[in-house]
């Protein structure tokens, strides 16, 4: 009998999850609002630190309510890191903003905050108009380095935005993820470290922002017994079951992240050093959940194009053929062809996110994994290389 397919990053469900989901349908709140949604936000806002949390329909519905908040729109600029995924650029897009794009800074994939104050500096000395936001990602599962991002946001006065939909439970100097700036977002879309099925997060210091947000996704109801609209709004909200599934994911985060983290150890014993295999680096400033195991096999190609690296797809095709699922790293977003006049700023040569396209996989991570899993995983990855 054929094994059963192994997936990138699965959902991790216990009983917990379906108590909940039994306890809303009993309550027979089946609507966007409800207790679960509540208690999900409040439940998230204590994790996180944030002052509140407004449950969304996703991460993407939660940039794009930021970006309205700002009040983006035509010939504004928005800087945003490269490597990342579309989300983190296409609400500011669709809004006809400009997009500059930042390069990664090598110890540790996230944007590099020297390069962020380059392009700030550049923009002040020439007399251009400061972008209106810089959209800073916090990749597989590790912060980008908040103090200094924040600096340079603060001398230039740029509203920051985290877009933390891949590191929820991971720590910059002892503070939780999307802990800077004037909002952060969090995904729990179905491979995300927690899952609701679909669903986002945006959480801030600063409850004013979020209760615009919260307003803004109701279609902008004003507090009126009757349907009264200031000004249009969205349907965004996330419906009272789907908080269910969250807030019993939110609940077993620390175990989660103790799995995600133990498998990363199980693949490094196996691959590290193994024909140049490395992984990526966890950040002296914090502690990686490991959302996803991302490693770099090194080839000898220096210049693979916008394709990842023939070795890599070597070795996502010999997994695939035994019916296991694994990923490149993100295509950056200065190579995408939909954002093909937008300017990459880099130090110099061959961008890092370039590089990490090239070279990088991302490994299941899903935490179901057994330890003879990633050892069947890792042979295979040897035997390509
Ligand atoms: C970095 C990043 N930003 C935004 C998103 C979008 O999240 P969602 O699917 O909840 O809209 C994702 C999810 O894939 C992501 O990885």
């Amino acid at each position: 009998m054929a094994e059963e397919r192994i997936f990138l990053s699965p959902p991790w469900m216990t009983g917990e999850e379906m108590k909940l989901v039994r306890e809303a349908f009993a309550s027979n709140y089946i609507a966007p609002c409800g207790p679960m949604v509540d208690r999900f936000e409040s439940a998230f806002a204590e994790l996180t630190g944030a002052a509140a949390a407004c449950a969304l329909s996703s991460a993407t519905a939660g940039i794009d309510l930021l970006a309205d908040i700002l009040g983006i729109g035509a010939g504004d600029t928005v800087v945003c890191s490269d490597l990342t995924f579309i989300a983190s650029a296409g609400p500011f897009s669709h809004r006809g903003a400009r997009l500059v794009f930042i390069d990664s800074d090598p110890a540790t994939w996230n944007l590099d905050p020297a390069l962020v104050e380059e392009t700030f500096a550049g923009m002040s000395r020439r007399g251009e108009p400061l972008p209106k936001a810089l959209v800073a990602v916090d990749l597989y599962g590790q912060c980008a380095d908040y103090d200094a991002l924040e600096t340079c946001c603060s001398k230039y006065r740029v509203p920051l935005i985290i877009d933390a939909a891949e590191s929820l439970g991971a720590r910059y100097r002892g503070r939780p993820s999307g802990s800077v700036g004037i909002a952060a977002v969090s995904s729990f879309n179905g491979n995300k470290i927690i899952t609701s099925s679909g669903g986002g997060m945006l959480f801030s210091g600063n409850s004013e922002i979020v209760n615009t947000a919260r307003r803004l996704s109701q279609q902008s109801r004003e507090p009126f017994p009757w349907y009264e609209h200031a000004r249009v709004g969205y349907n965004y909200r996330m419906s009272n079951i789907v908080a269910a599934i969250g807030l019993g994911q939110l609940g077993r985060l620390d175990e989660i992240i103790a799995r995600k983290r133990r498998i990363f150890g199980w693949y490094r014993e196996r691959l590290e050093g193994c024909g140049g295999i490395s992984f990526m680096p966890e950040a002296g400033y914090g502690e990686c959940t490991r959302w996803l195991t991302v490693a770099l096999l090194e080839s000898a190609v220096t210049d693979s194009g916008d394709v990842p690296s023939p070795m890599v797809r070597k070795v996502l095709d010999a997994l695939d053929r035994s019916n296991i699922e694994a990923r490149p790293v993100w295509k950056p977003m200065h190579l995408q062809p939909v954002f093909r006049d937008c300017r990459l700023v880099g130090a110099g040569g061959t961008p890092v996110t370039e590089r990490l396209f090239a070279d990088g996989i991302c490994l299941p991570s899903g935490c179901g994994l057994t330890e003879d899993q990633v050892d069947r995983i890792s042979g295979i990855v040897k035997e390509s290389i």
